[in-house]
């Protein structure tokens, strides 16, 4: 079967991305993402590409290249869905917030008005592409709510978990260490994970696109999840006794990672992980085994996600005990807000709990990121409920220059990787800084050497 038209339910992170790169790449099949949010679909239709609603190197101009030719997004999901041979699911999967599994288990509900809605609407055949990251064996409720109330057609459901990283999606998407693709055994069940092969062999080599069966590649993204994450909390494990023992975590890790079974990648302690994903398909997947019992399996993994909030913790109260005690009424320059550098998401970023604790004491925080606007920022501290809008509002302060957030700071934190701040005038900032003047390098991206030389009191992770 040969794909003409498909369907994307989601404009997110992941939909946007990953249609855009499809539609260049097979300029045969008409792409339609889909969206209830009428302001998401208007932003990523806003004729000039630069606006497009998420930031990604590389990724306007693929949108410049494909809208409007086989490239669209539209806020009428009922004709998207009629009209395609194959319905991509990539809506949002956050944690449940009420009722069982609260704090834990992943929500479904938006999975399960698109399966609705998918069931209601088809007239034809379709194969559903579950691309949101689910828990395992959820394409069986999908198949349920398909059978039971649809028109009488036949759906096919593949499991597709993407993999792009944020702030790299493009590269990613353009060139993937593996597509997999999860089917049923059956016959149908083949063809439909053929005809998906067939999209992604336009630009995908072969021996690149795994095939397997339904429930592994479900569990293959939330195992994948898990053991980056978890690479991330050992290293930042080591980074706390390197602080006690006089070893480099930095050293550490160059050495560990030159082993080749270990590698050298996601190895940089942090000032702690953030991104919608990592917690949530981590506590997903403790859920998943509490719920079968396996007591043992959900403590290993819910160990990962223990280590890193304390280190988000423990970041902020250190930067509390080295100004001795008290940040109360003293500014602290934030550089960065976003999860990690080159994206515009701040969902978990770790800056939004190490403020939050730090206006608990009373601190005024000033920040710049190059690509997060203040209003995103006040959202993310006010989502917390941790005190009035009006509270956060007057203890934070935001700037579109970095010497400006910096200036009559009594300490400097670096929380995201963002290239541009290796390469500021640091005297300048020095100059205009309270003194002793302190950084907190919680991504140990700058030169310690040469901030001590200027007289800053530089504190890294692990160091
Ligand atoms: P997102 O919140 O950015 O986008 C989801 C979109 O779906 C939203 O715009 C929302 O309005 C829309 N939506 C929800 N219900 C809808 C419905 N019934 N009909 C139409 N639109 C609907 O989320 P995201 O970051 O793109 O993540 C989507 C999924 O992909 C999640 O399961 C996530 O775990 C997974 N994932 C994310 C990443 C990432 O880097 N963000 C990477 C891999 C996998
Ligand atoms: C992660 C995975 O890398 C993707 O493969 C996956 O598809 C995605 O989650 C998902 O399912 O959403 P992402 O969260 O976008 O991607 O970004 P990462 O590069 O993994 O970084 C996650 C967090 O870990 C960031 O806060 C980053 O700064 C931090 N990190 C990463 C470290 O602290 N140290 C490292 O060595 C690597």
């Amino acid at each position: 079967m040969k794909i003409t038209k498909i369907c994307c339910i989601g404009a997110g992170y992941v939909g946007g991305p990953t249609m855009a790169v499809i539609a260049q790449k097979c300029p045969d099949i008409q792409v339609t993402v889909v969206d209830l949010n009428e302001q998401r679909i208007a932003d990523w239709n806003d004729p000039n590409p630069d606006n497009i609603p998420i930031y990604e190197p590389g990724l306007s101009e693929i949108v410049a290249e494909a809208r409007g030719r086989n490239l669209f997004f539209s806020t009428d999901v009922d004709k998207a869905i009629d009209e395609a041979e194959m319905i991509f699911i990539s809506v949002n999967t956050p944690t449940k917030t009420y009722g069982k599994g609260r704090g834990m288990a992943a929500d479904l509900k938006y999975i399960e008005l698109c399966a609705r809605q998918i069931a209601r609407v088809a007239k034809q055949n379709k194969i559903v592409v579950e691309k949101s990251t689910l828990p395992v064996r959820t394409a069986e409720a999908i198949k349920s709510i398909l059978d039971n109330t649809g028109n009488g057609v036949q759906f096919q459901i593949l499991s597709n978990p993407e993999f792009l990283a944020e702030g790299t999606a493009v590269a990613d998407l353009l060139n993937p260490d593996r597509i997999l693709i999860g089917g049923d055994v059956t016959v149908e069940g083949q063809e439909a994970i053929n005809a998906l092969v067939d999209v992604y062999a336009n630009w995908v080599d072969k021996d690149k696109i795994l095939t397997t069966n339904v429930w592994s590649s479900e569990l293959s993204k939330l195992t994948a999840n898990a053991f980056l994450a978890q690479r991330i909390s050992s290293i930042n494990a080591m980074s706390e006794l390197c602080e006690k023992t006089g070893a480099d975590v930095n050293e550490v890790a160059r050495a560990i990672g030159m082993d080749s079974r270990i590698g050298p990648k996601f190895l940089k302690a942090s000032v702690g992980f953030g991104g919608s994903c990592f917690q949530k398909d981590i506590l997903n997947l403790v859920y998943i085994a509490k719920s079968y019992g396996l007591n043992e399996v959900a403590d290993y993994w819910e160990q990962v996600i223990i280590m890193n909030d304390h280190q988000k913790r423990r970041f902020s109260n250190k930067i509390v005990q080295t100004l001795y005690n008290t940040v109360a009424d003293k500014k602290i320059a934030f550089l960065g807000w976003a999860f990690k550098k080159d994206t515009n998401d701040t969902r978990e970023s770790a800056a939004i709990y190490i403020a939050d604790d730090l206006i608990n004491e009373q601190a005024k925080i000033s920040v710049y990121d190059p690509k997060v606007s203040r209003v995103k920022m006040q959202a993310d501290l006010n989502y917390l409920e941790t005190r009035s809008e009006e509270g956060n509002n007057d203890s934070l302060d935001t700037f579109n220059n970095a010497y400006e957030a910096c200036k009559g700071a009594h300490a400097v934190a670096v929380l995201t990787e963002w290239d541009e701040f290796r390469t500021y005038d640091w005297q300048k900032i020095y100059d205009s800084m309270h003194k002793p003047a302190f950084i907190f390098d919680g991504r140990n991206i700058l030169d310690s050497k040469h901030l001590e030389s200027i007289g800053f009191v530089y504190n890294g992770i692990g160091s």
